[in-house]
């Protein structure tokens, strides 16, 4: 039996086809189930027994038909794989010379798919070695190559073949091909490639390129492989150096020119072919089940990767569908405008090109319905504030879109200064009064019938801000509170919420800077605790209830120590001392009062306050000289700025500059000696430097 799998089943699983009916095409026409006891169903596979490749050969295809609509699934191409004898004939004598190269020719028999050539000499199962460098067996051609031939090389070759089939192997070999090999003179002889790999191989991403080279040659040549328009991809692996270069798991960066080079001590010969990378199609978009309103329109796209580009066509019910009427096939675009029932049905786009064909599947349901509410109805209670505005909507399910109008008692509404009806439903009321307290109703009207649904408008109080924040200016580390108090309409609850700086603040974090002061529900206190500079800026107080909201907004200004210096150089590098230029930081509201230099040198990692002249820098300086430095040596600085609140954050540390160099001002001390062998003294001394770094010499 050959089994033909169904991979559709899942997804027809998905789609409730329980009650379905299959069908299946081979060759597009439809395989006789029932007639031919041959054929046979279980569960939706297709059995063939007893196959014979000249009646089954072919391409089958599934239809599922069920009341949503039929789909149509990807080909399966049945063929039957076979390897014939080889001809009995016996096969003519060949001659081969030492040290020059030949071959002996395999003459597969008729075949499919693929075989695996190897070659036996003399007797099975004595097979020639695969890696001595002097043969090589193309496993495209089947071919035994011979680089150069030896006096021993003497003997009845035979091409062995094998074919693997999905469930079995097969193997055959041919007659005797007798090589005999006479001793000549060992003339050398540079590379010549026989073996050539095509000009333009092409092959699929994710599968395996092989590309065969050999040449013949005395001593027997070499090869090695390139890429020449970049790297030998790393996968090649040791086939590099080798007759086949094999690229598993193909990507399109391995596209492009290589090189095959046979060289040995006479020469070198080279030859170029391309691999050229292609793929099957693979979605990128694809259409998905929708439920469209009769007469309106249903867009569907699909989109498919692949090389060469994949063409796209789209299938109805199994059938091909065309532009036509209300039908606009536009490549991988499906249109088809005032949609009617009848275009109910499974809908299958189709990508292709010559590596492969791929199915997308979704369900099209037109749907009619006269207006309904009950899933939606219009809000029963619809409360709104004085002075605010209000928004109604008015969504019925209705196929066609309804017609849709609002009235108010026996009043129609329309159009005026504070009331607007949208098309598609919306009752917008503005600047709200007493007044409009009442019920609304929405009436929904189709072709198929009509509904209403009714709301009643309540009319409350506005909240109004009573007590706005006043605008604050603290040192850090202090304590404020923002003072927030709103009158509200009392059948409703009123909620306050912070913001700084348009971003909402969490009042329930108790290890926060942020709390809520408790107290009545008409205020909404804020209190900030220990402030930090981050807490400064415009905060809003915002009173809210279901109907409405009232905001108010203060500012909060945090002084503390200044910000960093910024762009700080070193200049004027002499032997004992440096300038420092630096541009001034934020003073974070509070007057800068002075600065500080720090530095430090490659003998410590410590910052240390450096000599300076002026000795006490003034908040409005940007330079100053550094002193007392060691000459010849690393130093890196930093600027801090104060003010009366402390000491800000340090500059970011300066580049390294190393001192002028400088005559050492102490002579080295300690000096001693003595020892030794014959005609050797030994002197010693201890180097003292600037900083009073000692060593020994
Ligand atoms: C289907 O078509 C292929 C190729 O055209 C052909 O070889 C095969 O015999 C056909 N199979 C059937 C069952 O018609
Ligand atoms: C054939 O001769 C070569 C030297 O010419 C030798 O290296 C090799 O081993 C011989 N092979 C056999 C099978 O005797
Ligand atoms: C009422 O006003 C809305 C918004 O301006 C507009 O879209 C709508 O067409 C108007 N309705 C009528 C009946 O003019
Ligand atoms: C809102 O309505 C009141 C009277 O109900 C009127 O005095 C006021 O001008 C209206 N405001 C606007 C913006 O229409
Ligand atoms: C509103 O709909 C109800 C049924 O839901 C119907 O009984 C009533 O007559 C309708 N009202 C009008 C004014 O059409
Ligand atoms: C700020 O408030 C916290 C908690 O209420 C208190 O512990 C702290 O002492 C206050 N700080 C100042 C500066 O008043």
């Amino acid at each position: 039996y050959i089994c033909i799998s169904w991979d559709l089943l899942f997804k027809l699983f998905l789609y409730g086809f329980f009650c379905l009916t299959c069908r299946w095409l081979v060759n597009g026409t439809e395989v006789p189930l029932g007639l031919d006891l041959r054929f046979t169903l279980v569960a939706g596979n297709l059995v063939i027994s007893r196959p014979e490749s000249g009646r089954d050969t072919g391409s089958y295809q599934c239809l599922a038909i069920n009341r949503c609509g039929t789909i149509i699934s990807r080909a399966a191409n049945l063929k039957f794989g076979y390897l014939h004898d080889f001809p009995p004939d016996s096969r003519s004598p060949q001659t081969a010379y030492e040290g020059i190269g030949t071959f002996l020719a395999c003459q597969p028999p008729p075949h499919y798919p693929a075989l695996s050539y190897r070659w036996l000499l003399n007797e099975f199962p004595n097979f020639i070695k695969k890696d001595d460098g002097r043969w090589f067996v193309s496993q495209v051609t089947g071919n035994l190559y011979l680089a150069k031939a030896e006096p021993n090389d003497t003997g009845n070759y035979f091409c062995f073949t094998t074919i693997n089939m999905d469930i079995s192997t097969k193997s055959t070999f041919s007659k005797a091909n007798q090589l005999t090999c006479y001793c000549g003179d060992l003339r050398k002889s540079a590379p010549s490639i026989k073996v050539r790999f095509p000009a333009e191989t092409y092959a699929l991403a994710g599968h395996t390129a092989q590309l065969e080279c050999f040449a013949y040659g005395n001593p027997v040549p070499k090869l090695r492989w390139k890429k020449v328009d970049g790297l030998m991809p790393s996968k090649a692996g040791s086939s590099v150096a080798g007759p086949t270069l094999i690229l598993p798991d193909l990507s399109f960066d391995d596209e492009g020119v290589y090189e095959c080079e046979a060289h040995n001590s006479e020469g070198v010969d080279v030859y170029q072919g391309r691999i050229s990378v292609q793929a099957q199609p693979d979605w990128l978009q694809v259409m998905s089940d929708s439920e469209v309103e009769i007469s309106s329109e249903l867009q569907w796209s699909c989109v498919a990767a692949g090389k060469p580009r994949p063409s796209i066509r789209w299938l109805r019910n199994g059938q091909p569908l065309t532009t036509q009427d209300r039908v606009e096939v536009n490549a991988a675009r499906l249109k088809i405008s005032n949609l009617a029932l009848e275009d109910s049905g499974m809908y299958q786009c189709v990508a292709e090109n010559k590596h492969g064909t791929i199915y997308s599947t979704a369900e099209l349901r037109v749907q009619v319905q006269a207006p309904d509410f009950r899933l939606n109805p219009v809000r029963k209670l619809i409360p709104a504030a004085r002075g605010g505005q209000v928004m109604i909507e008015c969504r019925p399910r209705a196929a066609p879109k309804p017609s849709l109008f609002w009235s108010r008692g026996t009043e129609l509404l329309t159009n005026s200064s504070r009331v607007t009806v949208t098309p598609d439903g919306i009752l917008w009321i503005t600047n709200i009064s007493r007044a409009d307290e009442g019920k609304y109703t929405c009436f929904a009207e189709n072709y198929l019938g009509k509904a209403n649904s009714t709301g009643h408008l309540s009319v409350r109080d506005a909240t109004k801000i009573t007590l706005a924040p006043s605008n604050a200016d603290i040192n850090q580390g202090e304590n404020v509170t923002l003072q927030c108090h709103a009158s509200h309409d009392p059948t409703m609850d009123l909620t306050f919420t912070w913001a700084l700086n348009g971003a909402l603040l969490d009042l329930e974090d108790s290890t926060g800077p942020y709390h809520r002061i408790e107290g009545k529900e008409t205020t909404g206190d804020l209190l900030i605790v220990n402030a930090q500079l981050s807490q400064a800026g415009t905060y809003t107080c915002a009173a809210q209830t279901v109907v409405d909201s009232a905001s108010v907004t203060a500012k909060l200004v945090v002084r503390g120590p200044p910000g960093p210096p910024g762009g700080l150089l070193v200049r004027n590098v002499a032997e004992t001392s440096v300038e420092l230029r630096w541009s001034r930081g934020y003073d974070n509201h509070s007057p800068i009062g002075n600065y500080v230099i720090m530095g430090r040198s490659s003998l410590s990692s410590k910052w240390k306050q450096m000599r300076t002249e002026p000795v006490n820098i003034e908040g409005n300086a940007e330079s100053a000289h550094v002193i007392g430095l060691v000459p010849w040596m690393d130093y890196e600085f930093q600027v801090i700025a104060s003010n009366i609140l402390g000491s800000g954050e340090p500059s970011m540390p300066s580049h390294t500059i190393r001192t002028q160099q400088l005559a050492p001002s102490v002579a080295p001390s300690g000096l001693g000696g003595g020892g030794g062998d014959r005609n050797e003294l030994i002197i010693t001394w201890t180097v003292t430097t600037f900083a009073d770094h000692s060593s020994s010499a």
